[in-house]
């Protein structure tokens, strides 16, 4: 793609011109597309005076962090600094139910470990990091007008912003933005021209707060967390296997905390409900609900009632967005 070979370049030579060849440079990677090819990107300019850093918050999915770490190390060579601080999200989180404060308490949390992660680098490099990459896109970034020369008309819905948090305001660093005049699409394609996996450059979106707005109420509470975890990898395997993954704009379990009444051999059962939903959307803002097969169905959900300990329900979310969003909280 020679279009997004000149728009590599062209950033390149702009991270050259912006950061000096003492600076250095820190990211948050979130193990999601846009993190991963900004870092990417900047990496190729600067080598190791970039320096990630990957949160594990206790609210990624099954085996996530292992996966996202070695395609960092191993495919990418990204210099990145993995972070275990699920017990610290998970302490504040604890008895928390309502949605909202959930956000923020994640957010701050995150601001707490990443500042930690500065303040560290700092030490250790006797100075301070300058600048900071963030994986900003194109319909983020513009209000009513867009940059001068940009080519960019604003037909494109923007989308309302909730994601975890700002980065700590008296930091004061330099903005390294290398996708801001970029959509969605074009960035899967200069991920490509950088070498990300494509299995990777498919993932669907996963959002900032991750499991914590999929386990309705208090998320510490019990095996809930893990429980959804075993449920969703399951159900995101199947879709996999079925060769309907790409087709898909995301594909989950929900844990609604919601007990209900089974029976196992001669046994009445009190158990809880795991609820599914998948979508096809353009760009998040409006979904309808995916047809799967009858037969599909039937394995996912037997299949996650005979393996998945404490669920003997399986439902399945059939709502479109209007009128329903598409995560429970
Ligand atoms: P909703 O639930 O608002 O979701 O229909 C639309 C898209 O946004 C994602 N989403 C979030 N992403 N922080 C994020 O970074 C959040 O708090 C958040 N809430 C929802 C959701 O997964 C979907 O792709």
């Amino acid at each position: 793609d020679w279009k997004m070979q000149d728009v590599l370049e062209e950033e390149i030579r702009t991270i050259h011109s912006m950061v000096g060849p003492n600076d250095h440079v820190i990211c948050a990677l979130s193990g999601g597309v846009d993190s991963t090819v900004a870092a990417t990107l900047v990496h190729k300019a600067i080598g190791d005076r970039l320096h990630c850093v990957f949160v594990d918050n206790g609210l990624l999915r099954y085996k996530e962090r292992e996966w996202v770490m070695s395609t960092f190390e191993s495919d990418l060579h990204l210099p990145v600094t993995c972070i275990d601080a699920s017990e610290q999200f998970l302490t504040a989180l604890k008895g928390i139910e309502d949605p909202e404060m959930k956000r923020k308490i994640i957010g701050r949390e995150f601001i707490a470990v990443f500042d930690d992660f500065a303040r560290n680098l700092e030490k250790r490099l006797g100075k301070r990091p300058e600048f900071l990459v963030q994986g900003t896109l194109y319909p983020d970034v513009i209000e009513s007008c867009p940059p001068p020369g940009s080519g960019r008309t604003h037909s494109h819905t923007i989308k309302s912003h909730h994601n975890v948090g700002g980065l700590p305001k008296d930091m004061k660093l330099k903005l390294i933005e290398p996708l801001k005049l970029l959509f969605k699409d074009e960035v899967r394609k200069l991920g490509s021209i950088l070498n990300v996996p494509e299995s990777f450059l498919k993932r669907h979106p996963f959002p900032g707060p991750g499991l914590a707005v999929r386990v309705i109420g208090d998320v510490t509470k019990g095996d809930a967390l893990d429980t959804l975890r075993q449920a969703d990898e399951i159900f995101v395997q199947a879709i996999k296997d079925a060769g309907l993954y790409d087709e898909i704009w995301q594909a989950f379990a929900v844990f609604p905390s919601v007990e209900s009444v089974g029976v196992q051999g001669d046994q009445r059962t009190h158990a809880y409900l795991v609820a599914l939903r998948a979508i096809t959307s353009e760009d998040g803002m409006t979904a309808d609900w995916y047809y799967f097969e009858h037969k599909f169905l039937i394995n996912v959900s037997n299949k996650i009632t005979n393996s998945v300990r404490g669920v003997n329900r399986v439902v399945l979310d059939i709502t479109s967005k209007p009128p329903a969003t598409v995560e429970w909280e």
